[in-house]
């Protein structure tokens, strides 16, 4: 059985951090060639101290780092602070779960990492994908895992799911719906980039 450890950064609700947590923490899966898979999520990292998602993590039982981005003079200072705390843990695969920084190549060239966003790549990139998505003309919207590569929210995109607009519905009822497919998508994708290193 190979145990693949996952880090998880966050910055403010944390709700895919808990789903994240409750479908794999310590649970066991098939591995693509027979072998079994067994995730651990090995810790996590908020910049936010006031952040929701750090009582999740204690709820959760999983060590949280709070690395507060106020501290750092520069995003670079910050980034060697980040990459440095990430290799305490010695992940598999950091997983970006709603962490709100604009990531240097200290992070990206050293980390191998994957984001969720809420919209349908490469459009609507950037933090208010979800409004954007929400207001324009299209028939459909949808969640994308992508790689994270230098060019915000532009890394190779690894799985989108697909929502249909609804004539009427409400932002608050959009993005419940868009945070429920992102609960249930996020889960299976990070099994399966784990199992591509098997
Ligand atoms: C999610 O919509 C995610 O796609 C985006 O940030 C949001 C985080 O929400 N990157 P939560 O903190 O997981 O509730």
């Amino acid at each position: 059985m190979a145990v693949k450890k996952i880090f998880i950064l966050f910055s403010g609700n944390g709700s895919n951090f808990e789903a994240i947590v409750r479908a794999l923490h310590k649970r066991e899966f098939s591995g693509k060639s027979g072998g079994g898979l067994s995730v651990e999520v090995c810790g996590s990292l908020c910049n936010n101290p006031n952040a929701y998602g750090v009582s999740r993590a204690e709820n959760l039982a999983i060590p949280c780092e709070v690395l507060n981005h106020r501290d750092f003079s520069s995003r670079e200072d910050y980034d060697k602070a980040l990459v440095a705390k990430i290799r305490e843990y010695s992940p598999n695969l950091c997983v970006l779960a709603g962490f709100m920084r604009i990531l240097t190549p200290i992070f990206t060239k050293n980390v191998q990492a994957i984001n969720i966003h809420p919209s349908l790549l490469p459009l609507f990139k950037g933090a208010n994908a979800l409004k954007e998505s929400y207001h324009s003309s299209m028939k459909v919207a949808g969640v994308s895992v992508h790689r994270v590569s230098e060019e915000l929210d532009a890394g190779e995109i690894i799985a989108q799911e697909c929502l249909p607009k609804i004539e009427g519905e409400s932002l608050e009822d959009f993005e419940k719906r868009i945070h429920r497919l992102e609960h249930s998508l996020y889960p299976r994708v990070i099994i399966e980039v784990l199992q591509e290193s098997l």
